[in-house]
């Protein structure tokens, strides 16, 4: 995820901008770079890679003057492979900024800069934004900044600082935090308080709408009207090292908590008039009609999240789809042929087996659309279509958060395809898009309170085995959670369809043995309490997780984790965080490795 700093001060600030920066490393990027004032301009070093590599390697055969104020930026990539060009500050020479999160309408804006005589190097949405403020910038900051924001739609938060207004740096954000530290006689932006926590503890949290101007003489909040606004000052009480992970006592639990900004952040850019809209790879409704099978490939996770793929596709379009784990596909030689479609699933783009499954693709004639997270990675550049999922980086070996970006992606693909094919209409796909784009709302609802899942975690963490199991959607949601307990707590754990138990798997109940309910799917719903009950006889300790308005018999399940009400279609993807904050507690109490598990590698480039 990206990371954003400013100083404004007395001191030189090239040295505490990329001292700032590297306290933001912990975020992952791709890249970095500043921005200072220089005399009578913008000076701007900025360079893919490590901070040390590039950027400050870069620094050292530059002259640098004697500057006391700048802005600077880790850039995760997002638009625009990693690169120099693409990495930020982005400006012009009159402006320049930083800018995290993800500029929605930026292809419009570009067209109309473009309609103005505006010409654009890079290829990234933040650039839509610096040339956007310089169009109305008439010698008012604040006139142009809140006019640019008006046409601006997506998540921000930027830094911005304007030639002529020298030694000022102006702050503002929707979505995407920033906040505005107070020091003794100089001041600072952040993405958050780690990086300037060596500088000071006193903060404030700017807020949607809010306009921070820093300068030599301090900070100024006002409305987007100009309109001076008083703020309360934050102390922060984190020490350095706990605020490398924002907090949070591991990356693992900070990602689970990312996840409804992760949602927005995938599914917002491809969603035009209330309709999916993936316009921008090529994967145009007619395609979409036409291909003869529709094959999903991935690892782990990722093959997790093409078998929810494949319910809601095969319900919705009523078309077929084959879910392959890429170490099978490749050596099985698939029936993929040309008039195909795979799609290839990876959160970091290397996965040897599914880059293999890629490439196999390809050679048998098929069209390809890789959906990963990482920009530039082996999978996106090999394949014909590309969808990146913006979840920002994931650190925890464990994936959370981009498992759900690439569910959500899931459900769009098959609303599209549903629509493409005629199965339902405009009405009906508009209907469940707008429900689709309501799921982080309720993700957040289940990241409230944590009570319920410790408690599980307290009841199981003894265990020597356990098992998952759920019908349909429910189904390929357990894969998911019982893959997330044994990566993390090394209990033994296994996914089991609920109806498929009596045929063997039901001979390893035993007196205590727990197993997890997934039960979301209201049609459904009898026929899993029906297996509820005869786990229950055996012996089993049942964890039911299903609405939280479902009433269930004391005699059926032993504990509840209720989940807010919605569409059953969507449950799977909100359900999916109880599903990771039980394995997180359960590792927790073990006292495990969560962030680093034991033979496990977070990007697997071997076969
Ligand atoms: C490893 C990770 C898993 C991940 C899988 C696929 O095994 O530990 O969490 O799901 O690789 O990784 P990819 O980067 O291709 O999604």
């Amino acid at each position: 995820m990206c990371g954003i700093v400013g100083f404004v001060g007395k001191q030189a600030c090239t040295s505490i901008l990329v001292n700032a920066l590297r306290k933001l490393e912990y975020r992952g990027y791709d890249s970095a770079g500043i921005a200072i004032f220089e005399g009578e301009r913008i000076k701007t070093v900025k360079a893919q890679g490590k901070i040390s590599e590039g950027l400050e390697a870069k620094l050292k055969t530059e002259p640098i003057f004697h500057a006391t104020c700048g802005i600077g930026h880790t850039r995760w990539a997002t638009h625009g492979e990693p690169s120099d060009v693409n990495s930020h500050p982005i400006g012009n020479g009159r402006v320049s900024i930083v800018h995290n999160g993800i500029i929605e309408n930026y292809r419009e804006i570009k067209a109309f800069l473009t309609s103005k005589g505006y010409g654009f190097e890079s290829e990234t949405d933040t650039e839509t934004v610096a040339k956007l403020l310089d169009y109305y910038y008439e010698g008012d900051p604040m006139e142009a900044i809140e006019k640019a924001l008006e046409d601006i739609q997506g998540a921000y938060a930027l830094g911005i600082i304007f030639r002529e207004h020298k030694n000022k740096i102006y702050a503002v954000r929707k979505d995407s935090p920033l906040i505005v530290g107070k020091g003794d006689g100089e001041s600072y932006i952040a993405s958050d308080v780690t990086a300037i926590l060596e500088h000071t503890r006193e903060y404030y949290c700017l807020e949607r709408g809010e306009i921070a101007v820093l300068d030599e003489r301090g900070i100024h909040f006002t409305d987007m009207h100009g309109e001076p606004i008083e703020k309360e000052l934050q102390t922060a009480t984190w020490d350095v090292e706990s605020a490398q992970k924002g907090g949070y006592e591991h990356f693992m639990l900070k990602e689970i908590h990312e996840q409804p900004e992760a949602v927005k952040n995938t599914l917002s850019p491809r969603v035009k008039d209330g309709l999916p809209d993936f316009s921008e790879c090529g994967l145009t409704a007619e395609k979409l009609r036409e291909y003869k099978h529709i094959f999903i490939v991935g690892c782990g996770s990722a093959m997790h999240s093409g078998m929810v793929g494949k319910y809601l596709i095969e319900d919705l379009a009523r078309t077929p789809v084959i879910v392959d784990i890429a170490s099978e596909f490749r050596y099985r030689n698939p029936l993929v042929s040309s008039g195909d479609l795979v799609v290839i699933v990876s959160q970091s783009g290397e996965t040897a087996d599914t880059l293999e499954a890629l490439k196999l693709s390809k050679a048998k004639g098929a069209d390809t659309l890789a959906v990963v997270n990482v920009v530039g990675s082996s999978i996106a550049r090999e394949a014909d279509m590309v969808i990146y999922t913006n979840a920002g980086p994931e650190i925890s070996v464990c994936s959370t958060k981009a498992y759900a970006v690439q569910v959500a992606f899931m459900y769009l693909l098959a609303f599209e395809v549903a629509y493409s094919r005629g199965k339902i209409d405009e009405e009906e796909c508009k209907r469940l898009t707008a429900g689709l784009l309501a799921v982080p709302e309720k993700i957040q609802m289940c990241l409230d309170d944590m009570s319920g899942y410790q408690f599980v975690a307290s009841k199981i963490f003894n265990a020597d085995s356990l098992l998952y199991i759920g019908r349909g959607l429910d189904n390929a949601l357990s894969m998911e959670g019982s893959l997330k307990l044994k990566e993390i707590s090394y209990i033994h754990s296994e996914a089991y369809a609920a109806g498929e138990l009596k045929h063997g798997t039901i001979s390893l109940i035993e007196d205590g043995t727990p197993v997890i309910v997934a039960a979301t799917q209201s049609a459904l719903f009898e026929k899993t309490l029906s297996n509820v009950r005869s786990v229950k006889s055996r012996g089993a300790k049942v964890v039911m997780i299903c609405r939280e308005s479902e009433a269930i018999d004391a005699n059926c399940a032993d504990y509840k984790v209720g989940l807010p009400d919605a569409e059953d279609l969507f449950l799977p993807l909100i359900s999916v965080v109880a599903m990771q904050l039980i394995a997180y507690y359960t590792a927790v109490q073990r006292g495990c490795d969560v962030d680093k598990p034991r033979n496990l590698a977070k990007s697997v480039t071997v076969e």
